[in-house]
């Protein structure tokens, strides 16, 4: 069986070995055991209820022994049954919380090309689910109850817009089927993670943490951008076991760090780091399908200029206003609206914009230093599932609330970003100066002076306590003071 599988003491783990996170299968245990009492608790559940979750599929490029990707697990089937391997189903009887495992029967040439096929025995072993059985077996196991209703997954994310994946098991279509029940109640169970998820997710984000660090200590103008991610990538990988990371690293400079998705296959962080400008690098390590998702901005070379300096503690004085007031019953809203209200308070200051700041909020001006929303719940997916269910707030129409990913109310329980960031958007800012209702606000000599600065993001990783808020990223310098004193760090111990 897969060597990230660990059997001690009847206690199944997913483990990468040496000093990395042991992840017990009680997860997965926990998650099934809330999920059925959520949908036992729900009058339009039937009694002959099964959940049918089908695992991801392992596709390979055309003609060619080479995959996509290295396999991911669809998040979904990954929170319930915990198996990273592809071509699964699971089913959980919400009578009993049972739950049952299908399988691939692997062809015998499995063997000469992936190693010794896992038995149906070895899954039991590995992932502590008792009724394991062949994929084949499926429709004969479905036969012989004496009633059955599949809850399958229809839904839609309220981030891509995509639904979920089309079930491909071709015998389904025998079955009753009930597809209004279960997206709901397991997106509800997402947003709140257990205790087990949120050791795993302490771990990868203290894991990425140290690679930020790393890399910290390792730019310098000169490098670039590519170099950054590398060593980011290595650190995850050789010190933390974590073979994916969660998205695709962002390592902007100098004008780059403005750009929200730089680092895609157009803008693959190909620059080179010049003296003088700022870095702003969006990276996290990724294990066992749980995520991190950390921002760090600071010069390339370690001292902060004036103006660096302000537009830093611009971002850095709206996320320490958020993360204090952050606990359950915080509408996330008012947080979102409370950081555009610290950093249009700290750009008047600076100069770059006049008048009154009630003004400028009503006008909708912070959406145009900060595009985005404040956050996003954070899990296994990076955006994680949940933002926008029935029952709660709709997503907001205003341009700056309108790319918020949730409206929720804060609870125990939730794990999110905070992540305030000011750029200098020539399309923006050229669309506000254009607009009269806007442009009177901006002193536009002193916004000429920031024009190809960049951007500046903060982003954290924090978890909903029962009082307020815990950051699992704190380990990170973040004011200037200690940023300019770990960077200089580095040259001390070279
Ligand atoms: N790294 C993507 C985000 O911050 O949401
Ligand atoms: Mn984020
Ligand atoms: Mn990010």
């Amino acid at each position: 069986m897969a060597t990230n599988m660990f059997r001690a003491n009847g206690k199944s783990f997913y483990w990468m070995g040496n000093e990395t996170h042991k992840v017990p299968m009680a997860l997965y245990s926990e998650n099934r055991q809330r999920l059925v009492q959520r949908l036992k608790g729900n009058l339009r559940t039937p009694a002959d209820a099964y959940i049918f979750l089908e695992g991801g599929k392992n596709v390979s490029l055309y003609d060619t022994d080479v995959d996509y990707n290295v396999f991911r697990q669809e998040p979904y089937f990954m929170w319930t049954f915990g198996v990273p391997l592809p071509d699964c189903i699971g089913l959980v009887e919400v009578a009993s919380g049972n739950p049952y495992l299908f399988v691939p029967r692997y062809p015998e040439e499995y063997g000469i090309w992936m190693g010794s096929p896992p038995k149906a025995e070895d899954f039991k072993d590995a992932f502590g689910i008792d009724n394991v059985y062949y994929m084949d077996e499926l429709e004969a196991f479905l036969d012989k109850l004496p009633s059955v209703t599949l809850l399958t997954l229809n839904g839609k994310n309220s981030d891509s817009g995509l639904t979920t994946p089309k079930i491909t098991w071709d015998k389904l279509l025998r079955y009753k089927i009930k597809d209004d029940l279960l997206y709901y109640e397991i997106t509800q169970c997402r947003v709140i993670k257990n205790k087990y998820e949120i050791e795993v997710l302490r771990y990868v984000a203290a894991v990425s943490v140290e690679a930020h660090k790393r890399v910290m200590h390792y730019v310098k103008p000169g490098v670039y951008e590519y170099q950054c991610e590398s060593e980011f990538l290595n650190y995850c990988y050789q010190n933390g076991g974590c073979r994916h990371v969660s998205y695709t690293c962002i390592c902007g400079s100098g004008h780059n760090s403005s750009i929200l998705h730089y680092g895609h296959e157009g803008a693959p962080n190909n620059k080179a780091i010049e003296n003088g400008e700022m870095c702003l690098f969006d990276m996290g390590a990724n294990y066992c399908g749980y995520a991190a998702d950390i921002t760090c901005s600071y010069p390339a070379n370690g001292k902060f200029t004036e103006d660096q300096k302000a537009i830093y503690n611009a971002v850095l004085d709206a996320s320490r206003a958020v993360i204090n007031a952050l606990k359950p019953g915080q509408s996330w809203v008012a947080m979102h609206k409370l950081a555009n209200r610290v950093m249009l308070t700290k750009l008047k200051e600076i100069g770059i914009l006049v008048g009154e700041v009630e003004h400028m909020l009503q006008a909708e001006l912070a959406a145009f230093f900060q595009p985005h929303g404040l956050g996003h719940f954070i899990g296994l997916d990076v955006h994680d599932v949940g933002g926008y269910l029935t029952g709660h707030p709709p997503r907001p129409t205003e341009r700056s609330l309108k790319s918020l990913r949730t409206a929720r109310t804060i609870e125990k329980g939730m794990y999110v970003t905070v992540e305030p960031g000011c750029y200098f958007i020539d399309t923006l800012l050229d669309e506000a100066l254009s607009n009269e209702k806007l442009s009177v606000f901006f002193n536009k000599e002193v916004l000429q002076r920031f024009r190809g600065f960049g951007g500046v993001r903060i982003e954290d990783d924090i978890l909903i306590t029962e009082e307020g808020c815990e950051i699992f990223s704190c380990n990170l310098p973040r004011t200037v003071a200690e940023i300019e004193a770990f960077m200089k760090s580095k040259l001390a111990s070279n």
